[in-house]
């Protein structure tokens, strides 16, 4: 949280919102957010790898009228961003997951709420009625409890429930290691009950890694894809694929898609960056589910690159809440609008009218 609160209209790009707000955190939560695993080789390499794309523009396009909108699964995005799961924003700001919905729903952006959320998945939906939303669900050993938040995802109108595929275990943050990462008194994981939404260390070690080793199922195969697409109407996608036959695999057990993802370099470290994996799942996909990407998206050309690659669209981790950490709800309203505006001239420089002018022939 901020004791001086910083001009947003000053932050002029996402690189800015992000120095103010490493600035502004104290040193536990900031290393939370920033964390990669290990040596943070991936977490630097998925920006690195946008950075050795060039793009080849087209001239005269006739782009003095824009049309940013994408279909997926069916329905119409106004622009190609959503929110990426992340957990515990109430440590960013009191606005929290709240002020992320009202920002998000303000931009004509998708949120998709982390199973690990520090308000409840029903007291967002409540406060935000008008926003679209989708649940992010993390598989715990309990599936009692996983089919329950499904149900509970479901009634609360979430449109879409995304399965987190990368994270069996949950990856070495040393810098979370070294803190002994623990949520402070008054947070919790909102969506689990008493007994279990404690995020705390025993002092040996990150309270989220000790948490995940005791509550996520760290065994599941493509049958649970399966059993989960049995347990619910909505469409299910399948989030932290780098490989086209791991998504074939995730479109043959029911997924209606998948989304690019290495969890922002948080997972394996030296991992593949997303950007780099993505036009081989796009390929494998072919058109027969939604194809989205996460991983390093800070700029306008970011998100060209990624939609000249194949996606449907991006999702945003960190740049949400350097915003929220900033500004609360206006902080990330700034994020959008900056990278709205961004994305917005880089389609009018690369003679783009609409994302299906989007072709890998932009790409070298
Ligand atoms: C995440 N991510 C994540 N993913 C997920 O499926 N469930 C979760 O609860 C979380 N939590 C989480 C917390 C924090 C602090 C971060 C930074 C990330 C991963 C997230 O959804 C996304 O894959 C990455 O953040 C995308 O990379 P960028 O945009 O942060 O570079
Ligand atoms: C993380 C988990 C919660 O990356 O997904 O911190």
């Amino acid at each position: 949280m901020t004791s001086t609160t910083p001009n947003l209209d000053n932050l002029i790009n996402l690189a800015e919102i992000e120095a103010a707000a490493q600035t502004a955190l104290a040193p536990m939560v900031r290393d939370y957010y920033a964390a990669g695993a290990m040596d943070e080789i991936t977490l630097r390499d998925n920006r690195e790898a946008f950075d050795r794309i060039a793009i080849r523009y087209h001239v005269l396009g006739g782009t003095s009228e824009r049309d940013l909108s994408t279909q997926i699964l069916g329905r119409k995005h106004d622009w190609p961003v959503l929110i990426a799961p992340t957990a515990f924003a109430r440590l960013a700001h009191p606005d929290g997951e709240i002020g992320v919905a009202r920002a998000a729903s303000a931009a004509g952006v998708t949120q998709v709420l982390s199973t690990l959320s520090t308000t409840s998945l029903e007291d967002v939906a409540r406060a935000v009625p008008d926003g679209a939303r989708w649940f992010q669900l993390y598989v715990f050993r309990d599936r009692g409890l996983t089919a329950d938040l499904v149900r509970r995802a479901e009634a609360a109108g979430y449109e879409a429930i995304v399965m987190t595929v990368d994270t069996p275990i949950l990856g070495r943050r040393e810098r979370d290691a070294r803190n002994r990462f623990s949520l402070p008194e008054g947070l919790n994981a909102a969506n689990l009950n008493a007994a279990m939404s404690r995020v705390a260390s025993d002092g040996g070690d990150s309270g989220l890694f000790q948490f995940f080793a005791r509550m996520v199922d760290p065994g599941l195969t493509w049958d649970d894809l399966e059993w989960l697409c049995s347990l619910t109407t909505l469409p299910v996608l399948v989030k932290g694929v780098v490989r086209g036959d791991d998504a074939e695999r995730a479109i043959t057990h029911g997924a209606a898609g998948v989304i690019v993802s290495n969890h922002g370099g948080r997972q394996l470290d030296t991992a593949i960056s997303s950007i780099d994996a993505l036009a081989d799942v796009a390929e494998a996909v072919d058109g027969r589910g939604a194809v989205l990407m996460d991983g390093g998206i800070r700029r306008g050309t970011d998100i060209v690159k990624a939609l000249a690659s194949g996606a449907s669209a991006v999702l945003i981790g960190r740049p949400a809440l350097w915003g929220l950490a900033v500004g609360g709800e206006a902080g990330v309203a700034r994020v959008l609008a900056i990278l709205r505006d961004e994305f917005d001239l880089a389609m009018a420089l690369c003679g783009a009218r609409n994302v299906e002018d989007l072709w890998p022939d932009l790409l070298v």
